[in-house]
């Protein structure tokens, strides 16, 4: 499906982005681990976590909304069932690709295949592979990384594994892993990514710890105990709103009910650091906590200067990445991204997606191994971008037809009901108002 975004605007108003993604993941995965049903306010009704829902269904978990709340039965830690011969489909959904594994490897007796999209069967698994065999589980994945992977279940035992690249997912897979694991589970990653699995785990009974090295720490645990999750606004897709209202000129938006977690903020912080106006009450980097912060965010039209990016701040800003080359393009001086060699990796090659597409537009913006060198021109034509079945590469399109001089048509639009399936009823309010 094509659809064609022409110069608008200015956005005026305000807007509530879907919820959160990534917690809506784990809420359901975490609610599926435990005994006692585990009630989800604001669980994100889109593709990827709709996956979610179906795969914990056929591992025996019951998840229905109840008067506008997401209720979950589920099978306690080590109850997973084998049942429809053992197969789950994630979708679209690298998240649940990578953390089911986890929870898979613990359950003695069971042998899972886990498959997916097209997309899906070129994102690497060899990265959950290796811990989890390390623990002693037999995962198979094909040519040694690609899904479909194959999960066979037993007993495990701790591991102390340093992730090669910071990674939420591979960091939640072994925790997950940790749980059901004899003796401790230690994790290190080079750099702090997205901290939603740590926060569940403070915040149930879990034995689990951050050592003040920044490592962390988990033990076998018989059951979970886990609250009531209340699931805040997407960052991810709040970002293509901060983005929106920065390059079109006279916007001026307030976005609610934002997840404000430090470790998710990191495209906030890159983008007032190039001139963007967005006021909120951001956590500080380096916070712990068991809570999931949330606020409003006020965002004006802003003149922007070039930044640079790099290998640290990627993992807090990671799926923002392209609309940090779309604003490049918009600002003066040579902004440059690099430590992004990630983003090659995820619902498509998204250097490539991010080059090619704005390249297309107009854009004066170079791939490098690891991410892209722009030259601002302080605009952008317009013309035909190409989603490549990615839904952040779909809205970016968007995002870059209205602050065009000519529009652009992004092709496979539909590829936004991943994670906005309201993106466009959003966008209509916002010009409306
Ligand atoms: C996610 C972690 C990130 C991110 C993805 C969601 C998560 O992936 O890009 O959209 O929920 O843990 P990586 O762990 O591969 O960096």
């Amino acid at each position: 499906m094509n659809r064609r975004f022409e110069p608008a605007g200015p956005l005026r108003g305000s807007v509530t982005p879907p919820a959160d993604k990534s917690i809506s993941h784990r809420a359901a995965l975490f609610g599926a681990m435990s005994d006692d049903p585990v009630t989800v306010r604001n669980y994100l009704y889109a593709e990827d976590t709709l996956s979610t829902l179906s795969a914990l269904r056929v591992l025996g978990a019951a998840a229905d909304m109840r008067e506008g709340e997401l209720v979950l039965r589920g099978v306690g830690l080590r109850g997973a069932l084998e049942a429809t011969g053992g197969t789950l489909d994630v979708g679209n959904s690298g998240t649940l690709l990578r953390l089911l594994p986890g929870w898979l490897a613990g359950q003695a007796g069971g042998v899972w295949t886990l498959d997916g999209d097209q997309s899906i069967r070129k994102r690497p698994v060899d990265r959950v592979v290796e811990p989890l065999a390390r623990m002693g589980a037999a995962i198979e994945a094909r040519e040694g990384r690609l899904a479909p992977l194959r999960v066979g279940g037993g007993q495990l035992t701790g591991i102390e594994y340093e992730l090669p690249v910071a990674s939420a997912q591979v960091k939640s897979c072994v925790l997950i892993a940790g749980l059901l694991a004899e003796g401790e589970t230690i994790v290190r990653e080079p750099h702090p990514s997205r901290d939603h699995t740590e926060r569940i785990l403070l915040g149930s009974r879990a034995r689990f710890s951050r050592r003040d090295d920044g490592s962390l720490c988990v033990s076998q645990l018989d059951e979970l105990e886990l609250g009531e999750v209340i699931v805040p606004g997407d960052p991810s897709s709040a970002a293509f709103w901060i983005a929106a209202a920065t390059l079109i000129p006279h916007s001026r938006i307030v976005i609610d009910g934002v997840a404000l977690n430090w470790t998710r903020t990191g495209f906030i912080r890159i983008a007032a650091r190039m001139g963007a106006v967005v006021v909120g009450d951001l956590e500080p980097p380096g916070t712990v906590a068991a809570d999931e912060p949330i606020g409003d965010l006020d965002v004006a039209a802003a003149a922007l200067e070039a930044t640079s990016v790099e290998a640290a701040e990627i993992p807090l800003a990671i799926d923002e990445i392209p609309l940090v080359a779309l604003m490049a393009t918009f600002a003066e001086g040579e902004p440059v991204v690099s430590g992004a060699g990630e983003l090659r990796v995820k619902e498509s090659d998204r250097i490539m997606g991010v080059v090619e597409g704005l390249g297309g537009l107009g854009a004066d913006i170079e791939a490098t191994g690891d991410g892209f060198v722009a030259r601002g021109t302080g605009g952008l034509r317009g013309g035909v971008l190409d989603s490549r079945g990615d839904h952040r590469l779909a809205m970016l399109g968007a995002v870059a037809g209205l602050a065009s001089e000519e529009g652009v048509e992004v092709q496979g639009f539909e590829a936004v009901s991943i994670s906005y399936p309201g993106f466009e009823r959003d966008l209509e309010r916002l010009l409306a108002a």
